[in-house]
């Protein structure tokens, strides 16, 4: 019998991260996502996917020295990048993007241990770079130098803003990569997991891997999120009169629901946590207030009508990245910034224990058919 969406199919082992749907729990590595957003850097969870293990202070000035020594874009990728259209789909920007850094890569293919380590980080320091460059290009102003002394959130909204961001600001965006670094067996990281499985190199892993990223459904919620908050609010409806109806109407309110939570994702109140402090900042809570309103009367319908659909990660991710000054169709890019690291680090365990991906299909069109001749079909 198929499993639509494969469902409850379990498809190899991870020691990556987990995630308990009914309480409403994820964690990596062990460690309960709460904890690791509320103490460490994304640098440090990098560390934490790729190597099983917090690291130690020398270890991570380490790291932090590697990722920020390679985010400058070589010449060659500036001019690809300058090429591209300015309307182009930012999602199929940095997919082509990191599709092209493979072929500057005379190791591209090599896919042991030690080639596969080094382009985790290779890739981890370019892609915040290459999403802001694409961004300021096409906005018509010169891209930035990365800034090696800081750190990957920081130096993302200095590339992406032309201006050092305040501490509250770049903390928010530092946990904000926290909570989208790792997923389990989530839409994108199998499709990378099936590319590595045929042992494709792991910047066509990666390249696959952006490409399902890129669907409504999975990394582009967070930008139908925010369409769908400046859609009530220039309706002249009330947030309440809109969910209504689009529930009677068969409708999806976007950033409910989840494949695996019948809970409130945790991520999601994270960033709502998240969202108070830097809209305080900002002075202006609007699309938070907004956001609030529809939770409340989904909450309220959803219990009425016996559902567990509840808030998922890019319910308040919209309104929080909206206040950090990132245009709404960067927000998957964004969250492209982050998953690079769980992506990578579950190339590390299926490469290290390959085997072909080949699931099968239930057939179920015709048989026993005989070719007619052309003139006669
Ligand atoms: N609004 C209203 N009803 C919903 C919603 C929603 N957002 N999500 C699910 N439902 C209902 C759906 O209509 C169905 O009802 P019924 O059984 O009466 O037909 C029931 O819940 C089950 O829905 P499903 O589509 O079978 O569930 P799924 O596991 O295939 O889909 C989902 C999960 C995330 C695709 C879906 O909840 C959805 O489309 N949500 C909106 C898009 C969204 O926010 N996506 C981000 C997911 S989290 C980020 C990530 O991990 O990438």
């Amino acid at each position: 019998m198929a499993s639509k969406g494969l469902q409850g199919v379990v498809i190899g082992q991870t020691k990556l991260a987990d995630i308990d749907g009914d309480a409403g729990e994820l964690i990596y590595v062990g460690y309960d996502i709460d904890d690791l957003a509320h103490h460490v850097s994304f640098e440090e969870v990098c560390f934490l996917l790729w190597n099983g293990r917090l690291p130690k202070q020398a270890e991570l000035t380490e790291l932090q020295r590697q990722l920020g020594s390679q985010r400058a874009l070589r010449p060659e990728m500036l001019e690809l990048l300058r090429a591209f259209p300015r309307d182009a789909d930012p999602m199929a920007a940095l997919r082509t993007a990191v599709s092209a850094l493979g072929l500057y890569d005379s190791d591209a293919d090599d896919i042991s241990d030690e080639a596969l380590r080094r382009k985790s980080i290779f890739l981890t320091a370019q892609v915040p770079t290459l999403v802001a460059t694409f961004h300021r290009l096409r906005s018509g102003a010169e891209p930035l130098p990365p800034r090696p002394e800081l750190g990957t959130a920081a130096d993302f909204l200095y590339l992406l803003n032309g201006e050092e961001a305040s501490a509250t600001r770049v903390k928010t965006m530092d946990a904000a990569l926290v909570l989208h670094a790792e997923h389990g067996m989530n839409a994108s990281t199998f499709s990378a997991r099936v590319t590595a499985g045929t042992k494709s190199d792991l910047y066509s892993a990666i390249t696959s891997a952006i490409g399902t990223l890129k669907g409504p459904l999975h990394g582009g919620a967070n930008v139908e999120v925010m369409h769908m908050l400046r859609e009530i609010d220039e309706s002249g409806v009330s947030p309440r009169e809109w969910v209504l109806r689009t529930l009677d109407e068969g409708g999806r309110v976007m950033g409910f629901g989840h494949r695996v939570y019948r809970a409130v994702d945790p991520r999601a109140k994270m960033l709502r946590e998240m969202a108070d402090e830097v809209m305080r900042e900002s002075g202006d809570a609007h699309w938070l207030e907004l956001s609030d309103q529809i939770r409340a009367v989904m909450d309220e319908e959803m219990q009425k009508r016996g559902k567990k659909i509840y808030p998922n990660v890019d319910f308040f991710s919209a309104s929080v990245y909206t206040t950090l000054g990132i245009p709404m169709d960067l927000f998957s890019a964004v969250f492209a910034i982050a998953r690079v690291s769980g992506w990578t680090a579950h190339l590390l365990e299926q490469y290290a224990n390959n085997r072909l991906i080949r699931p099968e299909s239930e057939y179920i069109g015709p048989r026993g058919l005989t070719v007619e001749p052309i003139a006669q079909r």
